[in-house]
C-alpha cells in the first residue's frame, strides 16, 4: 500500500529512540511502504527531539513520508496504526517499586486513554518501556474500546538474546535456530525455554545435552544480559532494544515464517495455566496483524516451576497496580 503507515514512538528523544527512529525510517518495520513518524516526548525533551528530527531530515530517507513531534498524546496518537511506547520513568535513587509503578502508571493510563480516543481502528500497541508487561496491562485497561489483543509488551530482546547464546554454544548460525520461547515477565524471572527450541531441526535441549549449562549459564545469562551490558557499556542496551522493537512490530504486522514462532507478551486467555488477563510472554505465531498462542506444548516440571515463578511476579505487579487504582 502507498498510504504511509503512521507510527507513534514515545520517549523518542531517549537512548532507544536515537536508534529506533532511524531503523523505522529506513524500512525495518514496513519495508518499502512509506512511514510517517509521530514522536511523543515530555516538554523539556522537545528541543533535543528537534535535533533528532534534523538528523532524520539529513538522512533523506526515501520512505519517510513525514515527522511530527509534540508533548500531547491526543495530538500525536491521532490516526496512528502502530504505537511503540518506549518512554517510561526509570527507577531513580531511593525509588521503591511502588513509586516506580505509580510514576509509570500515570504515563501509561494517560497514553492508554489517548490511544483509545484517537488511534486508528487497526492500531497495534507495543510496549518497550519498563516494567513493560505491567505498563502494557495499564495501557490496555485504560483503553476499553481497543481490543485487548492489540496490546503487547516486548520480550523479543530476551528472545533474540536467547537465540544468540544458543547459537554461540552450538556453533549453529542464528538462522538455524527456531521456536525459541521466552515465558513470563520481561524481568530477571523470565524463563527462556530450550525444550521446545530447535537447532537445525533438532531439539535444542538435546542438541546442547548439558542441563548444568542450561540452568547455571544459559538462563541467567539471558535473564541478566541487561545488567551485563550496563556494566560493560556504562549505559543500558539501547540499539539491541531498538532492533528487537522493530523485529517484534514487523513480525506482528507482517507475520511469522512457516515453521517458526516468536515470543511476545500478550494478554493471557488461560493458556498454559497463566491466569487470564495477565500480560505474559508466550510463544506466538502471527498472521495478518493478529497473534495466536502456540498450543499443545508439553511443559515438564522444570519448565513449570520456572514459568510459575515468573507468572507469580506478574500477578504481584498486577495486584500492586490494582491497589494503586491504576487498572
Ligand atoms: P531513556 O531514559 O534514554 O529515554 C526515555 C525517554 O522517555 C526520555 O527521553 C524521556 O523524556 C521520555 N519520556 C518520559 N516520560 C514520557 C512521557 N510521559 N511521554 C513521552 N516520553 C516520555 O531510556 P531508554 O534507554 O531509551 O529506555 C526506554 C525504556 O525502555 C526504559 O523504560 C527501559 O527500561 C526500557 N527498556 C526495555 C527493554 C525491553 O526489552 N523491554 C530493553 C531496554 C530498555
Amino acid at each position: 500500500s502507498d498510504t504511509p503507515l503512521k507510527v507513534a514512538v514515545t520517549g523518542a528523544a531517549g537512548q532507544i529512540g536515537y536508534s529506533l527512529l532511524f531503523r523505522i525510517a529506513s524500512g525495518a518495520i514496513a519495508g518499502d511502504r512509506p512511514v510517517e513518524l509521530r514522536l511523543l516526548e515530555i516538554e523539556p525533551a522537545l528541543k533535543a527531539l528537534e535535533g533528532v528530527v534534523m538528523e532524520l531530515d539529513d538522512c533523506a530517507f526515501p520512505n519517510l513520508a513525514g515527522v511530527e513531534i509534540g508533548a500531547d498524546p491526543t495530538k500525536i496518537f491521532e490516526g496512528v496504526n502502530l504505537a511503540l511506547l518506549v518512554g517510561a520513568r526509570p527507577r531513580g535513587p531511593g525509588m521503591e517499586r511502588g513509586d516506580l509503578l505509580e510514576a509509570n502508571g500515570a504515563i501509561f493510563t494517560a497514553q492508554g486513554k489517548a490511544l483509545n480516543e484517537v488511534a486508528a481502528d487497526d492500531v497495534r500497541i507495543g510496549v518497550t518501556g519498563n516494567p513493560a508487561n505491567t505498563n502494557a496491562l495499564i495501557a490496555m485497561s485504560n483503553a476499553p474500546d481497543i481490543p485487548q489483543e492489540r496490546f503487547s509488551a516486548l520480550t523479543r530482546l530476551d528472545h533474540n538474546r536467547a537465540i544468540s547464546q544458543l547459537a554461540a554454544k552450538t556453533g549453529a548460525p542464528v538462522t538455524e535456530i527456531k521456536k525459541m520461547t521466552i515465558w513470563g515477565n520481561h524481568s530477571a524471572t523470565q524463563y527462556p525455554d530450550l525444550f521446545h527450541a530447535e537447532v537445525s531441526g533438532k531439539n535444542a535441549a538435546e542438541a546442547v545435552g548439558d542441563q548444568e549449562w542450561l540452568e547455571s549459564y544459559f538462563i541467567p545469562t539471558v535473564a541478566k544480559r541487561g545488567a551485563a551490558i550496563i556494566d560493560a557499556r556504562g549505559a543500558s542496551s539501547a540499539a539491541s532494544a531498538a532492533s528487537a522493537t522493530c523485529d517484534a512490530a514487523r513480525d506482528w504486522l507482517y507475520g511469522t515464517p512457516e515453521g517458526d514462532w516468536v515470543s511476545m507478551a500478550v494478554v493471557s486467555d488461560g493458556s498454559y495455566d497463566v491466569p487470564e488477563g495477565l500480560v505474559s510472554s508466550f510463544p506466538v505465531t502471527t498472521s495478518n496483524g493478529d497473534w495466536t498462542i502456540v498450543q499443545g506444548l508439553d511443559i515438564d516440571d522444570f519448565s513449570r516451576g520456572r514459568i510459575d515463578a515468573s507468572v507469580a511476579e506478574l500477578a504481584d505487579e498486577k495486584q500492586a497496580v490494582t491497589d494503586l487504582g491504576l487498572i
